[in-house]
């Protein structure tokens, strides 16, 4: 996946109160909220100098996970599908998520069955390949919906069932990089699922992350262009020397965004973002 227009919603009611929302959420630390702001705004900086787009939504009062973006929708060409939480704290962002696509002009859609947007939507092979997650916090019902609503015969659609509670979210253990890699927690999976992913792939493009890797949850990096339009950097929150140096063999260059605060909730870069883009040009990238 490549981001060229993105989502952000500031950290301003950032906070983990909610206990257990997923197993990361243990309270036993409470969050800075100063260096939660300086790590938001540091990867605000460093997405920004990779030349992608970046816009904001407005935080709303007592809505303190609202800064994970890629859980308010998902967008495919000119659609929006917006999420309808299973999180009950976070069911009151649907409406916020609904009202700034809609009068962006996106075509605008609600599910009925659970479903958390991009956090358990994930573009491949340049938008070819839809991955969505289930188990969770995404019900397996909602693919089918997100399905009609799309309904379009030149994107395969696969279902992958999570079967960790650790990785409640596809986007914490399943990250496409460049065009035909794929970062990948495998102990996050079902056998099935993980054949799915290999299926697609090829075993050699998959990217096995170790405990620590997954810990330090590389597998919710940011994949994003250089200057020249290679695909290569990776901005993610920390990665084992023998992560860095798989991925500097593969080309890729790597930016560490620490985002200990945001862990405390169980995301980091990724959930922090939202690709809104409408329409891309992939053959504008070299391979
Ligand atoms: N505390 C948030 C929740 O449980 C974290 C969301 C992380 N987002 C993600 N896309 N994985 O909903």
């Amino acid at each position: 996946m490549i981001f060229n227009h993105i989502l952000m919603c500031r950290p301003k009611y950032f906070d983990v109160i909610h206990y257990k929302l997923n197993s990361h959420m243990l309270m036993k630390k409470n969050v800075n909220k100063n260096l939660a702001f300086n790590q938001w705004a540091s990867l605000r900086n460093n997405i920004e100098r990779c030349d992608v787009k970046v816009d904001f939504i407005k935080p709303k009062k007592n809505l303190v996970d609202m800064v994970f973006a890629a859980n308010g929708a998902l967008i495919y060409k000119n659609k929006a599908i917006v999420s309808n939480f299973n999180a009950e704290p976070r069911k009151l962002e649907t409406l916020q998520y609904f009202k700034y696509f809609y009068n962006k002009n996106y075509e605008t859609h609600i599910v009925g069955f659970d479903f958390e947007g991009a956090g358990d939507g994930l573009f491949s092979h340049k938008k070819n390949h839809l991955w969505l997650g289930h188990g969770f916090r995404t019900s397996k019902e909602s693919h089918l919906e997100v399905k009609n609503i799309l309904n379009d015969d030149n994107l395969n659609i696969h279902s992958l069932e999570l079967s960790n509670d650790l990785w409640y979210h596809l986007d914490t253990c399943f990250c496409p990089i460049g065009h035909n890699d794929v970062l990948l927690y495998d102990k996050a999976f079902t056998k099935e699922s993980l054949y799915k992913i290999y299926d697609i792939y090829g075993e050699k493009n998959c990217i096995h992350v170790s405990d620590e890797d997954a810990s330090n949850f590389a597998c919710n990096s940011i994949s994003l262009k250089n200057d020249d339009n290679t695909i290569s950097t990776i901005i993610g929150n920390k990665f084992t020397s023998e992560l860095r140096f798989k991925l500097f063999n593969l080309n890729y260059s790597i930016i560490e965004n620490d985002m200990s605060e945001f862990l405390l909730s169980g995301g980091s870069t990724k959930c922090c973002i939202l690709d809104i883009e409408k329409d891309i040009d992939y053959n504008k990238y070299k391979l």
